[in-house]
Parts: C-alpha cells; structure tokens; sequence
C-alpha cells in the first residue's frame, strides 16, 4: 500500500468540498438559531462572554464556533471570536435593510427534509409533507410567510416598479402570504381596493404586518381556501405569486381556471413565480426550490415559463406576455388578460 498520488488526492478533495457543504449549513443554522451573530454584532466576543449569551453546553459551544472558524463562517483573533460585517448584518441585526435572518430560518426548516432527498426520490413521495397543513399554520408555513415578506419587501417589491397598479380598482391577492406586494401597491395606488386571501395561518401573519403598517381597515383580509371561496364580486387584477410552485400542475390549472372566473371581462391576471427557464436547469435558485417541493409537498413543483403560460392560455386567458426582473430579483411575471363580453 502506498500513498495515493497527488492527483487522486485532488479528485478526493474535489469531492470532499462538495459532500462537507452540509456542515457550512450546519454551523450557520446553529449559531444562527443560538443568537450568536446577534451576539457578535456589537463586536468580538471571547468564548466565556458568548456562552453568557447563548448559554448551553460550554464545550459544544465551543466546538460549534471553532468549526465556524475553520469554515471561515467565523473568525478568531486574541481569543475573540467575531463574523463577517455582511453575516452580522444579515443575520444578526434585525434593523438592517439586509437582514435575512426569516429567510435562513425557513432554509433550516427544509434542510432536514432536504437530506433525505434520495428516499423523496425513490418512492415518489415527500419526506415529510412540511407545508399542507390545512391551516397553512405548520413550522414551516410559518417560517415560509415569514421568509416570503424578507424577499418581497427587498428584492421582490420590484414588480410594483415594473406592473402599472394605476388602472386598477379592485385587486385580489390570492394566496398572499404575509401580504408585502398588495400593501405596497394600495400604498403607491391608494385607488386600489386590496383583498387579501390566504389560509387562516399566513393571514395571521398579513394582519400582523398589515397593522404593523397602520394599514388596518384599508385592506380586506380573507382566511379561505382558494379553492373553496368565490368572490362576492368580480377584480380587475388578481396576483397569484409565488403559489403555483406549491400546488403542481394539476391544481395550478385548476386555480388558473378559477381565477379567470373571478375576474371582470378585459381583467388582468399577473401570475409571479421563480420559474425555470424551459431547459429546466436554470436558473439555479428555481431548480433548488423544485427540491424543496420534492422533499415537503405531495404534489408541488416548480414550473417553467413555456407550461406555466400554455396553462393560462388554456385557461382561457389571451395576450400572455412575460415580464422579467432584474437580475438581482428571481421572480418573473406571466401576465394575461380575461377577453372582454
Ligand atoms: C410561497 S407563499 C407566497 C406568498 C405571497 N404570495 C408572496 O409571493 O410573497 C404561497 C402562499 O400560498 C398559500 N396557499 C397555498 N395553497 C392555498 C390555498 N389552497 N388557498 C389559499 N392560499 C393558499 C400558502 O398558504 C402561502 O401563504
């Protein structure tokens, strides 16, 4: 036996570098869910001082934040630890326009899942159905709605810059999560008179935020079922974001199919989702959040430009024209029209 040569080495490391990607994670989640970055946003903190804070189990502590150092998620420096600027801000300062800490707590609630991939693989079947509680009110819903007001109040806000709200009177947020895009527009459009409807967990949520902005009573808040649920009156615009990844392909149509009906002749539809570019393999963050649904839902995947517009065409909706973002901002807007009497 002898040592193997250096380039067979290399190929190992290779390797390596890739399969040790989940302690990054691990690490990251961890102090993340310990307060550590929290900790270290006022400055470096030696081990004694961090425990304070995070308390625990002093030497687990310690191996937790020594493997940071050596991932380089931490540093050590005179027996202080400390993180990067960009970590504390994003994770450690919740007053920060970056702050995603909502967004990598949800990462966490499908990482478990996600490790079990091969088995989601094999029998066709989640792992563990981490978003279909009827109430929408499971962790991970909860950490979802939660992660979806961090993107859209950042990057995604984009579309109320790119869609023109300014004809619009009555619009429905159908499945709206925490609510960001629609508070938004009725705040730029005040002509719009905004229904929000989710299950009744996220519309806990919607109502938080909703009065959080002093916003109660400018909008409507519905707890249902959108496909339990019709409206008492016909909307010029409805928003389906960043749903139909969640529902697969069969009951997308069927919603698609719903909300023409809910809407006035000559209304618009804007379906916004992370799509897939029609070779399916790219762009990267859209293929992730196909594994996502994989591994937490029975049915969800995501979707494609080309499927998602043939179903609204389907549907019955006409004039389907695709609106890209920004590099920066991974939504991307299908929009339609319901053909006028
Ligand atoms: C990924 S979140 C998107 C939230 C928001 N539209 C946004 O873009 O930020 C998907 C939302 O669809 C909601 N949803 C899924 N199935 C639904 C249903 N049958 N009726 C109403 N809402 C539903 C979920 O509860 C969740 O809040």
């Amino acid at each position: 036996m002898q040592t193997l040569p250096l380039t067979e080495i290399n190929k190992q490391f290779d390797t390596l570098r890739i399969a040790e990607r989940c302690f990054e994670s691990a690490a990251l989640f961890a102090l993340f869910e310990l307060g550590v970055f929290k900790a270290l946003a006022g400055g470096p903190q030696t081990l004694q001082q961090l425990h304070r804070v995070v308390g625990g189990d002093l030497e687990s502590l310690q191996a937790a934040l020594n493997a940071a150092v050596a991932l380089k998620v931490l540093t050590k420096e005179n027996d202080r630890y400390g993180a990067h600027p960009s970590l504390v801000e994003c994770l450690g300062r919740e007053d920060s326009p970056a702050y995603l800490g909502d967004w990598v707590a949800f990462l966490h609630a499908v990482a478990g899942p996600l490790m079990s991939m091969g088995n989601a693989i094999r029998t066709g079947k989640p792992i563990e159905t981490l978003f279909e509680d009827v109430h929408g009110d499971s962790v991970a819903s909860r950490r979802m709605t939660k992660a979806m007001h961090t993107f859209a109040r950042t990057r995604g806000i984009e579309v109320i810059d790119r869609v023109d709200f300014s004809q619009t009177h009555r619009l429905l947020d159908l499945g709206c999560g925490p609510g960001t895009y629609s508070l938004a527009i009725v705040q730029r459009f005040p002509q719009v008179h905004a229904t929000l409807l989710d299950l009744p967990g996220p519309i806990e949520e919607a109502r938080r935020i909703v009065a959080e902005r002093g916003m109660t009573g400018k909008v409507e808040l519905v707890a249902a079922d959108a496909f339990r649920w019709d409206p008492p009156e016909p909307f010029d615009t409805i928003l389906v974001s960043n749903i139909l990844h969640m529902l697969g392909p069969d009951l997308s149509q069927k919603l698609l199919h719903r909300a023409l009906g809910f809407l006035a002749p000559g209304g618009r539809l804007i379906v916004q989702a992370q799509f897939l570019n029609d070779d399916l393999t790219s762009p990267r963050w859209p293929t992730l959040l196909n594994l996502m649904m994989l591994v937490g839902t029975d049915h969800g995947r995501n979707h494609a430009f080309g499927e998602t517009a043939q179903w609204m065409r389907q549907a019955g909706f006409t004039d389907v024209e695709l609106l890209r973002m920004s590099p920066w901002n991974v939504n991307s807007c299908l929009i339609g029209y319901k053909a006028r009497a």
